[in-house]
């Protein structure tokens, strides 16, 4: 049975992640530090509550664990946060990134699999963004996963038996099909869940962050995905490593896309609720439109999204949102 050291895997979407390793056989530790990840969110295998700071820590955990492959999810994601607290963003995702590699090295650990983000591209020239195109981000937290991204680059140009996938997620939405586990941090700041918490009363309103973008309608246009089909994605990009593919970046989208509003009809239909909504000025920070031009993930690791469609990402997450009761941890 192969062996998978996953960071992050109490969190939303390495937690899905692990819940498809543990379906598809493949035994699991998680090392996880809970600072907005939960015990019970991990389905299959052994968790471990460390931080990734704690280089002691890890390196045993990993020499111990002797993994075949490592997926390294635990980051911070929040674009307003990282424009205000760049540091935070540099340390938590470049330098962990980093203390990670090493311990990596000294296991001798030769595969890996990076969450990276459409947010290395920034205000891409061409949309959908094809993985081509510069990396140019417009916040702190892209430019912290474009560095983790070129470091790995440059190990695997020191070492050819260093193999990497890179995914460049879009915009994960939505929560298991059996709802069991979802997003479940309590200052979520993305735009579903917190049109979903505000249609549950939780917020009094909703507000639009700028409506003057160049789009069609004035708000933000992103690529909505189920966090289901990302885990499908990781464990495709895990079967190449381990079949000796040679280091990918991957967009990981659904090609198209819907503006801020569209979304608020969307969540408004599905949840019977006509919650408030604010227009206010624009969150530094956002790109005006982020698509994925998707053909290589297909064509490569024969990625077959299932659940591309916006009522049903929204409805899984509002039957979650519903149902976990707000435990955390
Ligand atoms: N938005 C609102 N109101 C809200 C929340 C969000 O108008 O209350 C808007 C944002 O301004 C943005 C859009 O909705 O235009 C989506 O915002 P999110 O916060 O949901 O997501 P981001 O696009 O900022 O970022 C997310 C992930 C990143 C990832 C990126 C890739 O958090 O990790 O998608 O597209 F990099």
């Amino acid at each position: 049975m192969k062996r998978i050291f996953v960071t992050g895997g109490a969190g939303y979407i390495g937690s899905h992640v692990v819940k498809a390793l543990g379906e598809a056989g493949y035994e699991v530790l998680t090392y996880d530090n809970l600072s907005t990840g939960n015990k019970w969110s991990v389905l299959y295998g052994e968790l471990i509550i460390a931080d990734l700071s704690d280089e002691e820590t890890l390196k045993k955990t990993i020499v111990k664990f002797k993994p075949d492959a490592i997926m390294h999810f635990a980051a911070s994601i929040v674009v307003p946060e990282s424009v205000r607290s760049p540091l935070k963003y540099y340390q938590n995702n470049t330098v962990n990134t980093l203390n990670l590699l090493k311990a990596a090295q000294e296991g001798g650990v030769k595969e890996f699999i990076f969450s990276s983000t459409a947010a290395v591209y920034g205000n891409a020239e061409k949309m959908p963004v094809g993985e081509n195109a510069p990396m140019s981000p417009v916040n702190p937290y892209g430019s912290s996963k474009m560095m983790a991204e070129k470091i790995l680059r440059d190990m695997h140009l020191a070492d050819n038996d260093f193999n990497y996938v890179s995914l460049r997620y879009f915009n994960v939405a939505g929560a298991d099909g059996g709802c069991r586990i979802g997003q479940a941090y309590k200052e979520s700041t993305h735009l579903i869940t917190r049109a979903l918490k505000t249609a549950k009363g939780e917020f009094q309103k909703l507000q639009v962050f700028g409506t003057d973008y160049p789009t069609p309608d004035g708000t933000c246009i992103r690529d909505y995905i189920h966090v289901d089909d990302i885990a499908d994605a990781h464990v495709l990009a895990l079967e190449y490593l381990l079949d000796k593919g040679k280091s990918e970046v991957f967009n990981c989208g659904y090609g198209h896309g819907y503006s801020v509003r569209e979304v608020i009809a969307a969540a408004k239909k599905v949840t019977g609720i006509d919650f408030k909504v604010e227009e206010t000025g624009r969150r530094g920070g956002d790109p005006s439109i982020l698509i994925a031009d998707n053909t290589k993930i297909k064509q490569k690791l024969r990625w077959q999204p299932k659940y591309d469609d916006l009522e049903y990402i929204i409805k899984t997450a509002w039957t979650w949102e519903n149902s976990y009761h707000g435990k955390y941890s």
